[in-house]
């Protein structure tokens, strides 16, 4: 490492080129170790990036590029059609065959901060089952495990933290023995992270300093996982194992099929590249993505306010009354190790594009180095910034195949984003009500009593671990109880 007084010209050169001089004003006040820190905070930003970024997203109003041929995208169904059926078989076998055989690998995003939740530590940490309060982390544990016994193979998982909670989530797998699993085959890595940028007063277009030995950074966005997938070297390491085929899924979802030989079959069948699956949307509303063919290519427009399915969209229905847009995202993909690879060793190099969003931040001011309130959005020193993230799904128009298989709510999106609070939707109380559910509806098919209200909901809290079941056929060898009472907790 050169000495702190090159790393600081080079920084400052780098700096004024693009206007953040600024980020620099207290140095000569920090020690050495404080130095390093900020120095090493710049020194993993693309300066220039961030400047071209706040020249078209900051001090000018970005461009709404929404695609000018905006279709409903096609999907295989969950049900297979009469059709279907011979290609549904051959797909699962193939499926199968490829989770036997090492070649695939399952891969969590757990790098964002969860502010909506309201939960300090990772979100994996939080406690997300109806009766025994299983942490996140754990039921996806659970689910690779359970599945690694199924089809008598290993299956490597890889977790995308970010450098805010990467500690605190190695940590936690530490405490729970890596729940149960060979910590030889489970890998964390970070994501990057990017600077906020103030946009009001004095701070309009300035990367804003949590304190002043650091910037305000925060992750880049599940889009950085393309990256970072390949800078950790866990393609390397897939690569080394054998795995062809990444199974993507999000860290907010306990009851997501982790590993799913369906899916993996019918992409796989297909020959695509990436492939994500799909519910049919609760309202034109729903805040997910929308999956669409823009300009022909699959393509994710999402429910923001600066990049939006346009209302006149949204709000089509097709002659049976549904939606016509009615693909919602719940962000599970399966993607090619090949693919990752390609994009990230192409000689053009590649980019995502960025998103922009308007968040409160605490920063300290420029000027005093007092600290900004995140609440004074808008006087003169302000503490609203601009965050830049970019988005997994925006590779999928940079595939040559890529299919959408849709699939049930209460089979598989259960999640947890929003703190509790009445009338909520895909809060704690939500996902739990959503597990219950799924269980009861598995328990029914092996004909177990379930206590239903007049209005169909479970009148108990029913989990079931994916220790013992990953799907319904599972529960032939379980142990189960020939009713369950109203109001019981029963955990399976
Ligand atoms: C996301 C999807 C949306 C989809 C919905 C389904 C986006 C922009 N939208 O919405 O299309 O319908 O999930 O549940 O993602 N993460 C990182 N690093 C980051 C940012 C996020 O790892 O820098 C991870 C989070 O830990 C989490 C996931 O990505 O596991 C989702 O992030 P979040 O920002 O909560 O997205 P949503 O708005 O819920």
């Amino acid at each position: 490492m050169p000495p702190l007084t090159d790393r600081h010209a080079a920084a400052s050169q780098t700096l004024q080129a693009v206007g953040q001089s600024h980020v620099l004003t207290f140095y000569d006040e920090l020690d050495d170790t404080q130095r390093d820190q900020l120095l090493s905070q710049i020194e993993g930003i693309d300066w220039p990036e961030v400047g071209r970024l706040i020249e078209s997203y900051v001090l000018n109003t970005p461009p709404l590029n929404l695609p000018a041929d905006i279709q409903p995208a096609p999907s295989y169904p969950q049900q297979p059609t009469p059709k279907l059926e011979g290609k549904y078989r051959e797909a699962r076998s193939l499926g199968e065959k490829l989770i036997r055989g090492g070649s695939v690998a399952a891969f969590t995003v757990a790098g964002g901060q969860g502010t909506r939740l309201g939960w300090d530590a990772p979100k994996g940490t939080f406690p997300a089952t109806p009766v025994t309060a299983r942490p996140l982390f754990g039921v996806l544990a659970d689910y690779i495990n359970k599945a690694q016994q199924k089809f008598g193979c290993t299956i490597p998982w890889y977790v995308m933290t970010s450098p805010v909670n990467h500690q605190p989530t190695v940590d936690f797998f530490k405490e729970n023995d890596t729940f149960g699993l060979d910590p030889k085959n489970v890998t964390h890595f970070p994501q990057a992270m990017m600077p906020a940028i103030g946009l009001h007063g004095a701070q309009r277009g300035k990367a804003l300093l949590a304190g002043k030995d650091s910037l305000a950074l925060s992750p880049n966005g599940h889009g950085g996982s393309l990256k970072a997938l390949h800078t950790s070297g866990a393609i390397a390491d897939m690569k080394s194992r054998g795995v062809t085929q990444i199974s993507y899924t999000q860290i907010d979802n306990p009851t997501v099929h982790v590993i799913d030989p369906l899916f993996i079959g019918l992409h796989a069948l297909d020959s695509a590249q990436m492939s994500s699956k799909m519910v049919p949307k609760t309202g034109p509303e729903e805040k997910v993505g929308n999956f669409c063919t823009a300009d022909g290519k699959m393509t994710v427009i999402e429910y923001t306010d600066f990049l939006k399915l346009p209302d006149k969209l949204a709000y089509q229905i097709n002659d049976d009354g549904t939606l016509r847009f009615r693909a919602g995202s719940i962000a599970i993909h399966i993607i090619q190790v090949d693919f990752v690879e390609a994009l990230n060793t192409s000689p053009q190099g590649f980019a995502l594009p960025f998103h922009r969003a308007e968040k409160k931040v605490p920063c300290i001011d420029l000027n005093t180095g007092e600290p900004v309130s995140p609440d004074n959005a808008g006087g003169n020193s302000g503490g609203k910034a601009v965050k830049f993230e970019t988005f997994v799904f925006d590779a999928l128009p940079l595939c040559d195949n890529s299919i959408l298989y849709e699939t049930d709510r209460v089979e598989e999106f259960a999640p947890i984003k929003n703190a509790d609070a009445p009338g909520e939707v895909d809060c704690p109380a939500t996902s739990k009500q959503l597990q219950t559910q799924r269980a009861a509806r598995w328990l029914e098919t092996h004909n177990v009593t379930i206590p239903r209200d007049a209005d169909g909901q479970v009148n108990a809290k029913i989990e079931i671990s994916p220790l013992t079941a990953i799907e319904p056929d599972d529960l032939v060898d379980a142990d189960l109880p020939k009713e369950i009472k109203p109001s019981e907790s029963v955990n399976l």
